[in-house]
């Protein structure tokens, strides 16, 4: 009987698939009343005591394999009828797969990070909401400073010690708490500014703070570094101009120009006329915000350069509304398909 049992196991098991008929076919074979596997559970009622319990488990196992080999090869029918009765055509070629877009920030904030990265800088990160230190007081913003009115900050209601940060500057102060000079990193990343949505001004938008400090630094390194970097950015024949300005963290502070990419200095809408845009804010990192930091301002100096991603991003393609970067609109968003 042993045999017997084995050799119907090995006989299932080499079913191969067959049409729906002879699935029905098999079950009555094998399963059915009158079927073989029925007749040797007969056979078992008979058999002596001592063999009971081993025949019995072989007997329960082919049945069982029997059932599942069945139930196997008619699920392939009916996942088949399903298929067509949803009028499925699984031969029918796919549509096409539209392949997914890059932001045009992303776009233009990793060709700062590597325009950037080729001349030794590297990438380092800060909190969205910081604290009044690392955001305004290390930075030499005094508690009354009229400077801190420059930035309308979103403070956090229930302790304006914390706000959103108004500048990526705070990142500045992280990294020079925590890492001894030199250093030469840029900081890229989100700010807040509590200001009305228009075409050119939004309550959320994205910097890039590059930061250098180390002994002998120089206005002229600070120079010579944004010339190299509106070069490679907006081209060869790009122009900058730097006029005097004021940020409490830096002395002498800067702002940066650049001829207008677009009309190449000759005047247009986008430059309103005057052959230039602002495109970053810069200067000297001020000794007060070194000492802040541990930094011996006797030993080092440095400079620090901030500018809008969005800015550079509308100037690099000629786009007029800064909304249209928030929108989410795959209209516009599938013109970037491509770039990276
Ligand atoms: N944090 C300044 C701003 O947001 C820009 C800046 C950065 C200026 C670094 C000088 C140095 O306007």
């Amino acid at each position: 009987m042993k045999d017997r049992i084995d050799q119907l196991l090995t006989e299932i098991e080499a079913i191969k698939s067959i049409s729906l008929e002879e699935v029905e076919q098999l079950r009555l074979k094998y399963l059915s009343k009158k079927g073989l596997i029925p007749a040797l559970f007969d056979d078992f009622k008979n058999l002596p005591a001592t063999e009971k319990r081993e025949v019995g488990q072989l007997l329960n196992e082919l049945k069982n394999n029997a059932q599942k080999k069945i139930d196997e090869l008619k699920s392939h029918f009916e996942l088949r009828d399903e298929v067509s009765a949803a009028r499925l055509d699984l031969t029918r070629p796919a549509g096409n797969v539209e392949p997914g877009t890059r932001h045009p920030l992303s776009i233009i904030r990793n060709r700062i990070i590597d325009i950037f990265g080729r001349i030794g800088y590297t990438v380092a990160d800060g909190p969205e909401i910081e604290d009044d230190w690392h955001n305004f007081s290390a930075l030499n913003f005094t508690a009354d400073h009229p400077a801190r009115d420059m930035q309308d900050t979103f403070f956090i209601a229930t302790n304006p010690e914390i706000v959103l940060r108004t500048h990526t500057s705070s990142v500045q102060i992280r990294v020079m708490e925590s890492v001894p000079p030199p250093i030469r990193m840029i900081f890229p990343g989100r700010v807040f500014r509590n200001e009305a949505i228009s075409a050119r001004a939004h309550c959320m938008f994205h910097q890039v703070e590059g930061l250098y400090i180390d002994k002998n630094v120089s206005f002229a390194d600070l120079k010579q570094t944004l010339m190299y970097f509106a070069k490679e950015m907006f081209g060869e024949q790009t122009k900058i101009r730097l006029r005097p300005s004021y940020f409490p963290f830096t002395e002498p502070s800067g702002e940066m120009d650049v001829s207008c990419n677009i009309c190449g200095g000759a005047g247009c809408n986008i430059c309103k006329y005057s052959g230039w845009v602002e495109i970053l804010g810069c200067g000297m990192v001020d000794p007060a915000a070194l000492d802040n930091c541990g930094i011996d301002s006797k030993t080092y100096t440095g400079f620090a350069f901030g500018m809008g991603i969005e800015r550079i991003t509308m100037l690099k393609y000629q786009i007029k509304d800064l909304r249209l970067f928030f929108e989410n609109d795959v209209r516009f968003l599938k013109q970037f398909t491509g770039a990276f």
